[in-house]
């Protein structure tokens, strides 16, 4: 777990971005622009690429764990499936973290963001001990935050609104570090709605019951539980397609830098 006050003690130190999920959720789109604001507000920055079975990267990464493992290779070697594969790519790549960190650490003093890509299957990382390993050696040095990419169009029905949201809370509850909710292709559905059932119960248990999935009272006590958790968290809409919303997502970050400063 990140040791108190052990990153602002530091004079410089950049803010590390950990972008988690769901496939699909547009992640590696939004590094893409995540990486071609900071170039274009001239904000150094430093990518690592976690995903071994990422088959082109829009982006140039500094470190990719695809040039230290082969995961279809490690598929072959070990006799596994692609999940396996990816999982004990990932393994392996973790075993060496230590370089990593010292070449993180090498460049640190001249950049303000260090930016995570993680792989597509979301579990892997968020629930196997190399993501835990990586994400704690991470903030145990420098603020590091969680930004939880959202497919809003997908999202849209009350139960998978849901759901997704409860992902959020576990990954919030394992990692403990301050996080950024992305709802990701505004340009295709507005994140208003999302909005409005995390501030307005009423309305989001409204949508519930004319949901024809909807569970009643175990509903009832979830809500209960995501209430609690919208109240802390930072929420940002964006268009990794078109850049909409993505110098309001690094406001959001800033905040959540702060956090981590007080509370870490
Ligand atoms: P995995 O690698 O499978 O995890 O996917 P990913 O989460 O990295 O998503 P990716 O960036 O490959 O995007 C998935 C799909 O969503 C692609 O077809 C993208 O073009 C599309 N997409 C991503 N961001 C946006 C967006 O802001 N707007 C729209 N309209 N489409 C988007």
């Amino acid at each position: 777990a990140p040791q108190p006050g052990s990153a602002s003690s530091s004079p410089h130190q950049p803010t590390v971005i950990i972008c988690i999920g769901m496939a699909g959720s547009g992640k590696t789109t939004f590094m893409q622009r995540l990486n071609s604001h900071i170039h274009t507000v001239k904000a150094p920055g430093y990518v690592v690429n976690l995903d071994p079975a990422v088959a082109q990267l829009p982006f140039g990464a500094n470190i990719d764990i695809r040039d230290t493992v082969n995961y279809k290779e490690v598929m072959k070697q070990y006799n596994l499936g692609p999940n396996g594969g990816i999982l004990t790519a990932l393994n392996l790549f973790t075993t060496k973290f230590d370089q990593v960190l010292n070449l993180i650490d090498k460049r640190a003093p001249t950049l303000d963001y260090i930016l995570l890509d993680t792989p597509g299957q979301i579990e892997i990382f968020t629930w196997s001990a190399s993501g835990t390993i990586i994400t704690d050696t991470l903030a145990a040095t420098y603020p590091t935050v969680v930004a939880y990419i959202v497919d809003t169009p997908r999202s849209t029905s009350p139960a998978t609104f849901m759901s997704n949201m409860l992902y959020a809370v576990s990954i919030l509850y394992k990692t403990k570090l301050p996080f950024v909710l992305v709802f990701n292709k505004t340009d295709v559905v507005d994140h208003a709605f999302a909005v409005e059932w995390m501030t307005d119960f009423e309305a989001f248990q409204a949508a519930l019951e004319d949901d024809e999935s909807y569970m009643g009272g175990l509903v009832g006590s979830m809500c209960l539980v995501l209430e609690e958790f919208y109240k802390g968290i930072r929420v940002a809409g964006v268009s990794a397609m078109t850049g909409h919303g993505v110098d309001d997502f690094f406001e959001k970050i800033a905040e959540a830098r702060t956090e981590y400063e007080t509370e870490y």
